[in-house]
């Protein structure tokens, strides 16, 4: 690297803050022919998409993409019986389940709007989410870990699985009739996890943005059980955005094919290899820094499993590393003293329900970032 350059990186801040899945554009640059998408000028005019569909503006060719790729990865139940309702990313669908899940028939009579909840560390999107717009129907509740539900008050859990942001596998906290559960899948795909069962839940959401990093197309799709739930999740998202962009539906739904096609017919299009490949590699490097240098701690992640879709034992590979500063100084807020010392902006551990004493690092963006974060984590003892 040249001297000029390497002075720049330096004191260049690198945003890790964020899970923005730029990791994958140069497979896509490489590997993405296949996903090439021609739009004539006269196409996709019209609001409907098929209205003879529950999700009366979800396009058939993305339905069936939707479906095909998770047969072929084995992540979850996706057959004629789950409705498929889609989003403005999966951000909108938890807006949405959240809505159709407390204006459920019979619950008039319950006190307040009703709580949301999550293990700590939880996505900090959750409480956000459920706060910001001050409903009168649901609001954050916290932690689920130390929540008491109310005998006769309803409430959600969001489950996220693997968790953003420490990984773990995740399951419901609280296991009780007045317990409605939202699995958050966005991360339940073969390069961060093994896939070991087809999850089989009554809500599960889905992103396309962790999937093949297309987080730009901003979809996300709910598998929905209940015929009801699912209409009352259509309608959320008809009154906040009048259904969802037909050009990026069928961007995606090329997206999906290409991928799909990589694994069924032969094609190029390797994606979860890629990713595997490429978050084991990030992996052993930031094992390997904060093995030398003692000033971080990770999670012991679970042990290799079987992924049905790889057909091997495969590990746990999140999409974040969730470190814990372990050293000498006295540093109660890691992430600020990252930005202030090391130019490395990352989201600290208030933000997901716990101390400061943690950060958040995406593993998921350009390798070029990935490199400098390496080095400047090797500077820190
Ligand atoms: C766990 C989890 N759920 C949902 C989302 C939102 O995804 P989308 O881009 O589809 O809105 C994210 C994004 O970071 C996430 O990490």
């Amino acid at each position: 690297m040249a001297a000029s350059s390497a002075a720049e990186s330096k004191d260049r801040v690198i945003n890790l803050d964020h899970g923005d899945p730029t990791a994958y554009e140069s497979f896509w640059r490489e590997s993405g022919e296949g996903a090439y998408l021609k739009i004539e000028g006269w196409e996709n005019m019209s609001y409907f998409s098929d209205r003879n569909n529950l999700c009366w503006f979800l396009l058939p060719v993305f339905e069936t993409e939707i479906r095909r790729i998770h047969r072929i990865v084995g992540n979850a139940t996706a057959d004629e019986s789950r409705h498929i309702v889609i989003g403005n990313g999966s951000s909108q669908l938890f807006q949405a389940a959240l809505f159709a899940l407390s204006t459920q028939p019979g619950l008039t009579g319950t006190s307040g709007p009703m709580p949301v909840v999550s293990a700590a560390p939880y996505y900090s999107g959750y409480p956000a989410a459920a706060d910001f717009l001050k409903s009168t129907l649901y609001k954050w509740g916290g932690d689920a870990n130390t929540f008491t539900p109310h005998p006769s008050t309803p409430h959600n859990e969001a489950i996220c699985s693997p968790n953003n942001p420490d990984g773990r596998l995740n399951n419901p906290v609280l296991l009780n009739q007045n317990s409605n559960n939202i699995h958050d899948l966005a991360y339940y795909w073969p390069q961060y996890t093994p896939i070991t069962k087809a999850a089989d839940h009554d809500i599960m959401l889905f992103t396309i943005s962790k999937c093949t990093g297309h987080a730009g197309c901003r979809l996300g799709w709910a598998l929905v059980k209940d015929a009801d739930l699912a209409r009352r999740m259509v309608k959320f998202v008809e009154l906040g955005t009048i259904g969802v962009s037909k050009d990026s539906q069928h961007r995606a739904a090329a997206i999906l094919r290409a991928v799909s096609n990589g694994y069924e017919s032969g094609g190029a299009c390797k994606l979860f290899h890629f990713g595997r490949k490429m978050m084991a590699e990030r992996w052993e490097r930031v094992r390997e820094v904060v093995k030398a240098k003692g000033a971080f701690g990770l999670l012991e992640y679970p042990p290799p499993s079987y992924c049905g879709f790889l057909r091997e034992e495969a590990t746990h590979l999140p999409a974040f590393a969730w470190l814990k500063y372990e050293g000498n100084q006295d540093i109660e807020d890691i992430a600020s003293y990252l930005k202030t010392e090391h130019s490395i902006e990352a989201r600290g551990g208030r933000n997901f329900g716990t101390t400061d004493k943690y950060v958040r690092i995406s593993l998921l963006e350009r390798q070029k970032t990935f490199d400098v974060f390496i080095e400047r984590l090797s500077s820190i003892s």
